[in-house]
């Protein structure tokens, strides 16, 4: 069963206030991704969570003056409830601030002292708070963070570091023998070019100039460097602990996908790497640096103003427009770009002109021609089987383009399809063949050819718009809605039954 086990995991957010659309995307992708592997037959473990220590938090919740506990307790509730907004379907949500994890990374705190691969010194450097990063004088751009462009402070600290440059030439090693652990190929590229090539320093994993943190717990004045805390999360929720690593643990372990923004790609597939090298742990398989989702006016930042979010999207438009935005529109490699006219302009032209409508029209012309009742698929033509081929190579092409992680053109094929549909109404005139009786059944063949064209695509659509798929098999009165039901085109459908009642899938809105 092992190597039908499939463990993604969305990087955990943090709780520094409500996530915008670009966070939420990364929820809904990873989604896509567990939702298709179900559909494989993989047993598909998605963790998702949330990030709540760090100097920025504390400094977040004075303002509020409240406690940090309130204060993340509150936000990872809103983080929470836009996942479930956007019906993602995650196996666990983890937070930081746990108890369980809390010690566990203490634990593995300890046990990388006690190994020699954290030593205790005094660390100068730059320090930019909302990155929880130390920076070198070169390292700036511009005299400023070069992750995020903000003022970097001078700090003196004792510290923490953990060895980075022991495992240097080891994670080099395994980078060139996997050359699929990173992804995309540019990302693989600027990691070996801008940060191994120059030569791994070793990394400051404590600090002291603040509290909110998990405490080290044999020298408690220094809490433990966030991203140290937030990267174990994968292990400390799947029951890893340094001296007891559960059945499950050796199950799940190594994660098959991290799936992470491209600015904090660097922590996955290098720091990472690292401390799970020292905790003699085998590297998860691959981290996709997904591209980013801006406005057409650059970075969403709240002095543009322009922060927009995935629950005040779907309350306009509904969950599956915006998923299907979001999934269809950010390409594999380069930065999507999101306005309510695009999004607008997507939802008339994909889901009510090519979606919608072929499936309202199909169910519509069952009913008048056939009183909604499923005919037989009879002799069929040319036209019929170049329909059928297609639609019986979709799951081939979806399945490619979803193991290669490019979900926005998986989708494409499926809209592909229903393109095809649509011409095939065309060409095929059911209109022209219901003024002669004598057609009868040829009509029937072709309402059966494309209702059963729609259940196809309806079955991969699941992963990308759950709900649209359900209320697609409810007006085709189907339960066939796994992927064996694709193989044999023509027997998805119960013949002689009655469909279920046509209905609208999306609205066509007015951009006005
Ligand atoms: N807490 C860290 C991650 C720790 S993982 C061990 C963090 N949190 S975050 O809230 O800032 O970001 C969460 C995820 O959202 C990251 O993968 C980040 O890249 C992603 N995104 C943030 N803004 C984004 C867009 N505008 N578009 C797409 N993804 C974006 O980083």
């Amino acid at each position: 069963m092992k190597d039908k086990k499939y463990y993604i995991s969305t990087a955990i957010a943090y709780t520094s206030g409500k996530p915008h659309i670009g966070n939420t995307y990364e929820i809904v992708l990873a989604d896509a991704i567990a939702r298709f592997k179900r559909l494989e037959g993989y047993d598909v473990y998605l963790q998702t969570g949330t990030d709540e220590h760090g100097e920025k938090i504390e400094l977040k919740a004075k303002e509020a003056s409240i406690t940090p506990q309130a204060y993340v307790d509150n936000v990872a509730s809103e983080i929470k409830n836009i996942w479930d907004i956007m019906n993602t379907s995650y196996d666990k949500f983890v937070r930081t601030t746990d108890k369980h994890h809390e010690e566990v990374v203490q634990h593995i705190f300890k046990y990388m002292y006690d190994k020699g691969d954290i030593y205790k010194d005094e660390y100068k450097g730059l320090y930019c708070t909302p990155c929880e990063s130390f920076w070198t004088e070169s390292q700036l751009v511009d005299g400023k963070c070069p992750d995020c462009g903000r003022e970097v402070q001078e700090k003196c600290e004792e510290a923490y570091f953990f060895k980075l440059s022991k495992y240097q030439k080891r994670l080099e090693e395994y980078l060139e023998s996997h050359p699929d652990f990173i992804e995309p190929a540019s990302r693989k590229n600027e990691m070996i070019n801008n940060f191994l090539k120059p030569g791994l320093q070793d990394l400051c994993v404590s600090r002291t100039s603040f509290s909110w943190g998990i405490p080290v717990d044999f020298d408690p004045k220094h809490v433990v460097y966030v991203w140290l805390d937030a990267l174990t999360n994968y292990i400390t929720n799947i029951g890893y602990d340094v001296d007891n690593k559960t059945e499950e643990f050796s199950y799940k372990w190594p994660a098959d996908l991290h799936l992470v923004g491209k600015d904090i790609i660097r922590f996955h597939t290098i720091y990472w790497p690292c401390f799970l090298m020292s905790l003699d742990l085998p590297l998860p398989h691959k981290v996709f640096g997904h591209p980013w989702l801006i406005m057409n006016d650059g970075k969403m930042s709240k002095s543009k103003g322009n922060i927009v979010y995935a629950d005040d999207l779907v309350t306009e438009f509904g969950v599956d427009a915006v998923r299907y935005y979001f999934l269809h529109e950010i390409p594999f490699a380069s930065d999507g770009i999101f306005s309510h006219e695009l999004l607008i302009d997507k939802i008339n032209s994909d889901l009510v002109n090519i979606l919608g409508n072929l499936v309202n029209r199909t169910i519509s012309m069952n009913y008048k021609y056939f009183d909604g009742i499923i005919q037989n698929l009879g002799q069929l033509n040319d036209l019929d089987n170049a329909l059928i081929a297609s639609v019986e190579n979709l799951g081939k092409v979806v399945s490619q383009k979803m193991d290669e992680l490019k979900v926005g053109d998986a989708i494409e094929e499926i809209f592909n399809i229903l393109r095809k549909c649509n011409k095939y109404i065309d060409d095929t005139t059911p209109w022209v063949l219901a003024k002669d009786s004598q057609n009868n059944e040829r009509l029937g063949t072709v309402l059966h050819v494309l209702l059963e064209s729609i259940r196809i695509c309806a079955v991969y659509l699941q992963a990308f718009m759950p709900d649209t798929a359900e209320k697609i098999f409810t007006q085709l009165n189907t339960e066939n809605k796994d992927l064996a039901s694709t193989k044999e085109f023509g027997h998805g459908l119960k013949v002689g039954e009655t469909l279920g009642e046509a209905i609208h899938l999306f609205d066509r809105i007015d951009i006005k």
